[in-house]
């Protein structure tokens, strides 16, 4: 195991790199942070002074620094591509943010940028380093509920928009799916492998919002999809998202040849499988209490995911390749939505971002 230290930087002075990102590399033992950058100069320099580093202007100039190894890339999202771009090409390794891009060209370039470069790059899905996710992965790879036919996910909740721009399309690339969602599709990529065919549908219920005191009565992404999923293994399934609700609730259930999953609201994860028959008075369900760590606690672990990576030079589990194919997904449902058609994935190139949803 290395015993240096990674230099880090961070691209996007915002909500979460104070709340996470900031926090989290100078927590770890293993990183170093050496700069950060915002277009928005005073808040640089006030994130630099406040986290003892150097603050730019200008993510190109954080880039030129030779002490910065690997950048958090926390800007908004259609800002994440230019700046992953730059970064590959100047050798620097990447945790890019959730989503991606919100243009698929973007999120392919940026792919292919860190893979030219030979960098590492990875996301920011920190519900990847918890415990419930993987344990429905080991569940379904170790044959429990054998080959699975359907599944209902369900995921709603209030939203408290940290900014405007997550209610702008130019900006936020889409409302809840895109950034919500988006870890929905990414989890479902991971676990049962590549969407076919997507069907969809969304709207925009709730037209007013308050975000940092501020009344949004533009809004022009949408609160509410509802999707019908083919997936290529021939399994099946209906996925809800809303954010503009009045309470929170979520439940994923997957059913297979040989038994079920269920997940609700903090309840871990109930299991019925054929396959666990003995004893005998483990029959029919169970539940395993997935209790999960902190959210900051997840934020860390992704960072460290690759601080190690880069450190120990060991893969990535999760990379910006799950990212693009995680925004195709959230992208493909868009589509149907605006067609009122089926649309079948991999998607072509080169398509428009998405019309508004139709306002109910
Ligand atoms: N993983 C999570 O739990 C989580 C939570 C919240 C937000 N996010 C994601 O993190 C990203 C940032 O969200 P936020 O809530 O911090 O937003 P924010 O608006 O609070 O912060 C974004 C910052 O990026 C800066 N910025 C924009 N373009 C830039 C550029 N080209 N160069 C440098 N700085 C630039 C803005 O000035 C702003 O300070 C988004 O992609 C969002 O989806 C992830």
């Amino acid at each position: 195991m290395s015993e240096r230290t990674l230099g880090m930087g961070v691209i996007g002075c915002g909500g979460i790199a104070q709340a996470a990102h900031l926090p989290n590399i100078v927590k770890n033992p293993r990183a170093r942070l050496v700069a950060v950058a915002d277009i928005d100069r005073d808040r640089a320099n006030a994130t630099a002074e406040q986290w003892g580093c150097t603050g730019y202007g200008d993510y190109q100039e954080l880039l030129a620094n030779p002490e910065v190894e690997a950048v958090c890339v926390t800007s908004w999202a259609a800002a994440h591509a230019e700046a992953v771009i730059a970064a590959a090409e100047a050798g620097k390794h990447i945790l890019c943010e959730k989503p991606i891009a919100i243009k698929l060209e973007d999120a392919d370039a940026m792919v292919a940028a860190a893979d030219r470069a030979g960098v590492k790059f990875t996301m920011g899905y920190q519900t990847r380093f918890g415990v419930a996710a993987p344990l429905v992965k080991q569940i379904l790879d170790d044959g429990l509920i054998g080959k699975v036919m359907g599944l209902n996910v369900v995921g709603v909740g209030p939203s408290s928009h940290g900014a405007p721009w997550f209610l702008k399309r130019e900006l936020s690339g889409g409302g809840v799916l895109m950034d919500w969602g988006i870890y929905t599709a990414f989890n479902l990529n991971w676990w049962l492998g590549p969407v076919e065919r997507v069907f969809a549908t969304s709207a925009i219920f709730r037209k007013e919002v308050m975000v940092r005191g501020e009344l949004l009565t533009d809004l022009d992404v949408e609160d509410t999809v509802a999707a019908h999923l083919t997936f290529r293994s021939g399994a099946m399934g209906s996925w809800y998202s809303a954010w503009a609700v009045r309470t929170g609730h979520s439940t994923t259930s997957i059913d297979g040849s040989e038994g079920a999953i269920l997940m609700g609201k903090g309840d871990g994860v109930n299991l019925y499988s054929t396959q666990l028959g003995d004893p005998d008075h483990l029959r029919g369900w169970r539940n395993i209490p997935a209790v999960e760590p902190s959210l900051i606690m997840l934020h860390y672990r992704k960072i460290e995911h690759l601080v190690n990576a880069v450190l120990d030079d060991t893969p990535l589990v999760m990379t910006g390749a799950d990212g693009r194919d995680a925004l195709e997904l959230v992208l493909a449902i868009y589509r149907s939505a605006e067609l009122g058609q089926p649309v079948t994935l991999p998607l072509e190139r080169g398509m428009p971002v998405m019309e508004p949803a139709v306002a109910i």
